[in-house]
């Protein structure tokens, strides 16, 4: 196929060119109803590329993308990997079946499970006691949730984490389709993966059904781009269609498709030498601040630690613990003292998402600052997070997902044996600590308490300041 071509790309501009009014919407006009003071933030342009005709090109765009990537077809999306996710999983599974499911998962699935009424079979997360983190779950583990329980219809599993550790998505899959059941995977965060080889195996090529991507995630996409990448005929794809038609937006941005379109290109034609060189910085970015005092920086060692099959380079995971400080607090001292915004802080390190857009110069401003960081560290200006044995966040699934978060529910200031009727997910990366039918105990309540008062961020609490949390009234 021809991947010098943009269909959505070359129809905005074609739609720019023409002699074109419209008396339909978007009812900006191409940016003409826009006032100068908005339009000098958001540049007209903007505004001018935001045409609802681009949608017939993009089609054609999907099917460059599937040939790209190596997938049967491609669905490109406008409501982030969010949507993404409730369009997979409703694509394979519906009200009452049920799904094995990482714990380890973003917030979106469980609010999939709570939509569509579809019961968790949980797989617990690979915990990694050394980094007190969560890894995905290996292949074996899946294989034996899958014997325990014949009516599981489907599975999905994340991978990469946010921390880059990846599944073996193969192996999962060969186990998935032994019994013939559909594999989903959140890949939100390997939208590059198809491009090079040094990175982990893009999920789709190595078996997926129904593989999820942000393209603005490590890419080159606008937020809310996201795609959904079919992999095998397990899965039917005029469903798909029915399902993402029933909850997407019927004004989708031609912004979104224009920039996923563009980064098709891109990856195509560059993505070898761009992700090659982007590699080769990151490489020496993580050899100088691994040389740094106290600093501890993740690196391929970690391949075949807890199951971790896989590992994405790009993710820059530095423990800043031995400095005295939280990740909580280095995540704010970088924004605050070197104006640099990393991805995620937590109770020990700082994740930094890496791409081909970062140079030279801001990766030599990132090194700058962990140099500055190790070298006169700020003192702890803040309580100390509490993080428990990690077996100990596995929380007992008491009562359905959908049946909780409906259920008469109350708040109450010691939540301990009482059953969530809520999601609170520390986020980055937005995986909940606890979510709705899920028992509280008192370990995960003072884990969040503590970690508030660390730094902890809490979007979707429902008191943001924990004094009190929504269970289900008995
Ligand atoms: C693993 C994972 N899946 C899904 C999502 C949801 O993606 P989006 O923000 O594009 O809706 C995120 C967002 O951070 C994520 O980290």
């Amino acid at each position: 196929m021809d991947h010098d071509k943009t269909p959505v790309l070359e129809a905005i501009d074609q739609y720019r060119r023409g002699e074109y009014y419209t008396f339909a919407l978007p009812g900006h006009r191409f940016g003409r109803g826009l006032d100068n003071r908005t339009a000098a933030v958001l540049s007209r342009s903007t505004f001018e590329s935001d045409v609802i005709m681009a949608k017939q090109a993009v089609s054609e765009a999907e099917e460059l993308m599937a040939d790209a990537v190596g997938a049967k077809q491609a669905v490109f999306a406008t409501c982030g990997s969010s949507i993404s996710i409730h369009v997979a999983i409703l694509t394979v599974t519906g009200p009452g079946r049920k799904i094995l499911v990482d714990r380890n998962v973003h917030k979106s699935v469980v609010a999939s499970l709570i939509l569509a009424g579809v019961q968790p079979v949980w797989l617990r997360p690979s915990w990694d006691h050394e980094r007190q983190i969560a890894h995905p779950a290996p292949a074996a583990d899946v294989e034996a949730a899958l014997e325990r329980d014949r009516d599981i219809a489907a599975v999905l599993i994340i991978t990469p984490t946010e921390y880059g550790t990846g599944a073996d998505v193969r192996g999962v899959a060969e186990i998935c389709h032994r019994r013939n059941l559909p594999l989903i995977v959140d890949e939100a965060w390997g939208a590059h993966f198809p491009f090079h080889p040094d990175v982990p195996t893009a999920a789709v090529q190595a078996g997926a059904d129904l593989v999820v991507q942000s393209l603005h995630k490590a890419d080159g996409g606008l937020c809310q781009a996201s795609m959904i990448l079919v992999g095998g005929d397990r899965v039917d794809t005029v469903d798909l269609r029915l399902r993402l038609d029933l909850i997407t937006t019927t004004s989708p941005s031609a912004l979104l498709y224009g920039s996923i379109d563009g980064f098709r290109r891109r990856m195509v034609l560059e993505g070898r030498q761009l992700l090659d060189e982007a590699l080769s910085r990151v490489r020496d970015l993580r050899a100088r601040v691994s040389k740094l005092p106290h600093l501890s920086v993740m690196d391929e060692s970690i391949n075949g630690h807890d199951g971790v099959a896989e590992w994405d380079p790009l993710k820059l995971s530095v423990d800043v613990s031995a400095l005295g400080i939280s990740g909580y607090q280095a995540k704010d001292w970088m924004q605050e003292k070197r104006r640099l915004t990393v991805q995620l802080g937590d109770a020990r390190r700082v994740v930094c998402s890496l791409t081909y857009s970062d140079d030279d110069v801001s990766f030599a401003r990132l090194g700058d600052a962990f140099e500055a960081l190790a070298t006169d560290p700020p003192k702890a200006d803040r309580p100390e997070p509490r993080v428990p044995e990690l077996e100990r966040l596995n929380l007992e699934q008491a009562m359905p997902p959908r049946d909780a978060f409906f259920a008469e529910t109350e708040q109450v200031a010691d939540p301990a044996g009482r059953i969530s009727a809520e999601m609170i997910s520390p986020y980055p990366p937005g995986v909940p600590a606890v979510l709705p039918g899920e028992r509280f105990t008192e370990e995960v309540a003072g884990y969040l308490r503590a970690g508030l008062a660390a730094g902890m961020k809490l979007p979707d609490a429902s008191d943001p300041e924990l004094k009190t949390f929504r269970v289900v009234r008995e």
